[in-house]
């Protein structure tokens, strides 16, 4: 099976970036882990920013760079920021265009409504499922442009000769079957490695996968230390509960009634960036003025009954399903969720990584537009607008590439692999997967989490160690291969061990308080120092090696924060 490029991930960033290269004439074949509409882009509630001007007809795009620039706490690259915020306008009128049903205003341009930390209106959004809305265009364009898809398959290796792309292995899920893919370029959009994490919102998918094969192959990771918390999940469930909900006008509160966030940000109160809204709830139960000592109430029902159902009805649906919670008249019980995954793959403004032919593009890439803080609303653009970039990059490079793959490279690897599968299944240890894959996740969200502490953090550290040993000792309680979802899970473990130690390495090296990245015992953020990104590689015995990289600062100086 061979394609000139073979785009990893069918969510937005794959789709748009198959669609590019598609359009740039590169044979394309897209392989995911799900059938493309249940990506986990589909998840994705409250909107994508554009400087459009349709209720602040000031805003321009400028704008919309600068407050990303000072959300992400000045760790974003500048440069790259006004890339994705100039090319935003243009990108939701061809969505718009392809078919996207965006919300309204009574006069028929798009609706914009606030969203946390945006110095204007400007995120559009269609109800309180943008995602959805977004990715089902995309889908419907990728067929209409013929793009292969491999649903149901996991990529587990990148094969690189000489610097070069040259294709990859994968699994069939269904039969369990591995198959070696040739193509002159790879783009990853395999979305980000929320579930190391318990207490996340995002799909059970969201293992890392892509950012793991990466890091395998020596490509190298940047700023993974950076993990966004979104303030406003459901209590028990950490289902997203949109920050839309507060962009509409909802109201945060603690036990005591106060609309606390006036202690945090007395200006934006609940629309300051997510980082500092999470860590003001975290503070409210920490300090006891928390219900049950563990969540607090967002109240929209001042909103009232008409204007919840026609901007957030996904949203009612929610309360009334997972907490028996009807929003127009009962509070919702919230917390803080472990949501983005601000670092990722270390690649340029056009997507390309270290290896040529390798690309990526979405949450699992790390350009960086985000820095050390996202805002809301800014995903969905990143995963179209970079997309987009990576495919047309990837066709381009296709083009000028003359030599052949080489097929018997390809095969070696995929003998490789097959072995290294017969061996895990046939490894007799007493260890079970899903044991060690909870212990993970409980340890990260415990010790590494919205407040960082540096004796909980070694915890981690150690606690990882030791489930890579444990790791080795793991078998089987079904030898089948067909979509045995004990064996998928032992192959993404590996990685999600691998991304967890990358994390909690970085974020004890990192000894200063930055966006998401909060230091108990480094509380102010260190520009002196820290005004760097952080650069992972795999060592030879597998550990990771950290190094920096500068952060481009070439338009905005670096200002304290306050919203
Ligand atoms: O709150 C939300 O609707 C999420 C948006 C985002 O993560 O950009």
């Amino acid at each position: 099976m061979n394609y000139d490029v073979i785009v990893v991930g069918s969510g937005l960033a794959g789709l748009r970036a198959a669609i590019a290269a598609i359009h740039g004439g590169a044979s394309t074949a897209v392989l995911s882990m799900v059938y493309a509409v249940r990506s986990h882009s589909v998840a994705a509630q409250g909107g994508i920013n554009a400087a459009l001007g349709n209720v602040d007809p000031e805003d321009n795009w400028k704008n919309h760079a600068f407050d990303t620039v000072k959300g992400s706490d000045y760790l974003a690259d500048q440069k790259a920021v006004c890339r994705m915020t100039e090319a935003a306008i243009p990108t939701i009128y061809e969505m718009e265009h392809w078919g996207t049903a965006f919300s309204r205003l009574p006069d028929g341009r798009i609706a914009q409504r606030p969203f946390g930390g945006a110095g204007k209106q400007r995120t559009c959004y269609a109800e309180d499922r943008t995602g959805h809305i977004l990715l089902y265009t995309l889908f419907q364009q990728s067929v209409r442009n013929k793009a292969v898809f491999y649903d149901e398959w996991m990529v587990i290796d990148l094969v690189i000769e000489d610097n070069k792309c040259v294709g990859l292995i994968a699994m069939d899920m269904n039969s369990g079957e591995l198959k070696s893919f040739g193509a002159k370029a790879v783009i990853f959009a395999t979305g980000g490695a929320g579930r190391v994490y318990g207490a996340s919102t995002n799909a059970l998918i969201c293992t890392g996968s892509g950012i793991g094969v990466a890091y395998r192959a020596g490509i190298p990771l940047k700023d993974m230390e950076f993990v966004q918390f979104h303030p406003t999940t459901l209590f028990g469930t950490n289902i997203l509960i949109t920050e839309g909900a507060r962009g509409e006008g909802g109201y945060l509160y603690n036990r005591l009634g106060e609309r606390f966030m006036k202690r945090y940000a007395s200006e934006k109160m609940e629309l300051a960036p997510r980082d500092i809204v999470a860590r003001a709830i975290r503070t409210e139960v920490l300090e006891g003025r928390g219900f049950e000592n563990a969540y607090v109430h967002l109240d929209l029902r001042h909103i009232g009954e008409e204007k919840l159902n026609e901007r957030l009805p996904g949203i009612r649906e929610i309360g009334l399903k997972f907490a028996g919670k009807d929003i127009v008249s009962d509070p919702l019980p919230i917390q803080p969720g472990q949501h983005y995954t601000m670092g990722g793959i270390d690649c340029d403004i056009d997507g390309k990584t270290k290896v040529d032919g390798v690309y990526a593009a979405g949450e699992c890439a790390c350009v960086s537009v985000h820095g050390a803080n996202r805002l809301g609303g800014n995903s969905l653009l990143e995963t179209i607008v970079f997309g987009k970039i990576a495919g047309d990059h990837a066709a381009d490079y296709i083009a000028s590439r003359k030599d052949a793959v080489n097929q018997s490279l390809l095969k070696n690897k995929l003998d490789a692999k097959e072995k290294f599968v017969s061996d895990l299944q046939s490894s007799k240890g007493k260890e079970k997967v899903g044991v060690l894959r909870e212990k993970l996740r409980s340890t990260m969200i415990r010790n590494v989490g919205v407040f960082r502490k540096l004796d909980e953090m070694k915890e981690a550290d150690k606690t990882i160690t030791e489930l890579k040993e444990r790791y080795t000792k793991i078998s089987f309680t079904h030898p089948s291969r067909k979509f045995n979802l004990e064996l998928l899970t032992a192959m993404e473990m590996e990685t999600m061990l691998e991304i967890g130690h990358v994390i909690t390495e970085g974020a004890i090296r990192r000894t200063e308080s930055r966006g998401g990245h909060y230091r108990v015992d480094y509380p102010e953020r260190d520009d002196e120092n820290w005004l760097k990104h952080t650069i992972c590689t795999q060592g030879e015995n597998g550990e990771p090696v950290f190094s920096d990289s500068e952060v481009d600062i070439s338009i905005w100086e670096p200002k304290e924060r306050k919203y």
